[in-house]
């Protein structure tokens, strides 16, 4: 069976190559994208897209895709320090999540060191840039096959 993930971007990741490029580099979504469909490609898995700049479609799209994916790679941005919400739609989701950051949260301000998301999901990776996508992918890959081999 070939594994099905997806990648959910919370809001401003749609426009990475823009903003503050000191702190998130200079790869915009569209190259970063390209990089995870090689990896896909590679590892024989599929990957869907999605990203919002809305709270409640972030919550209609995670609640809609806990039955169609085998795991969901998220960044939920600025949401992730600030919303309950999306916490609580997290902890009821049937699948692994796995929550991405580009930026070392832990070293910024002070608001940013809290994650809502941390400890209801499978696990949580800060820090590694773009390349922190597929780190998180290569643990739902690794969460998955373990399922299987069940
Ligand atoms: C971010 C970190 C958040 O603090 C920030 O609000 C973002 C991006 C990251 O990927 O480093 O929008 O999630």
């Amino acid at each position: 069976m070939t594994p099905k993930f997806a990648v959910v971007n919370g809001p401003n990741l749609n426009w990475l190559g823009k903003r503050e490029k000191a702190v998130y580099g200079t790869e915009t979504w569209q190259e970063i994208w390209e990089g995870l469909l090689e990896w896909a490609k590679e590892k024989r898995v599929t990957l869907a897209f999605f990203q919002s700049n809305h709270e409640g479609d972030l919550i209609d799209h995670l609640q809609k895709i806990d039955t169609e994916v085998d795991g969901i790679l998220f960044n939920p941005a600025a949401y992730g320090h600030t919303s309950i919400a999306l916490r609580d739609c997290v902890a009821s989701l049937d699948i692994a999540v796995v929550e991405v950051h580009l930026s070392k949260i832990q070293k910024r301000e002070p608001f940013r060191h809290h994650s809502t998301i941390a400890d209801v999901a499978e696990a949580s990776l800060a820090g590694f840039g773009p390349k922190g996508y597929i780190l998180g992918l290569e643990l739902l890959k690794t969460i998955y096959d373990r399922t299987q081999q069940r």
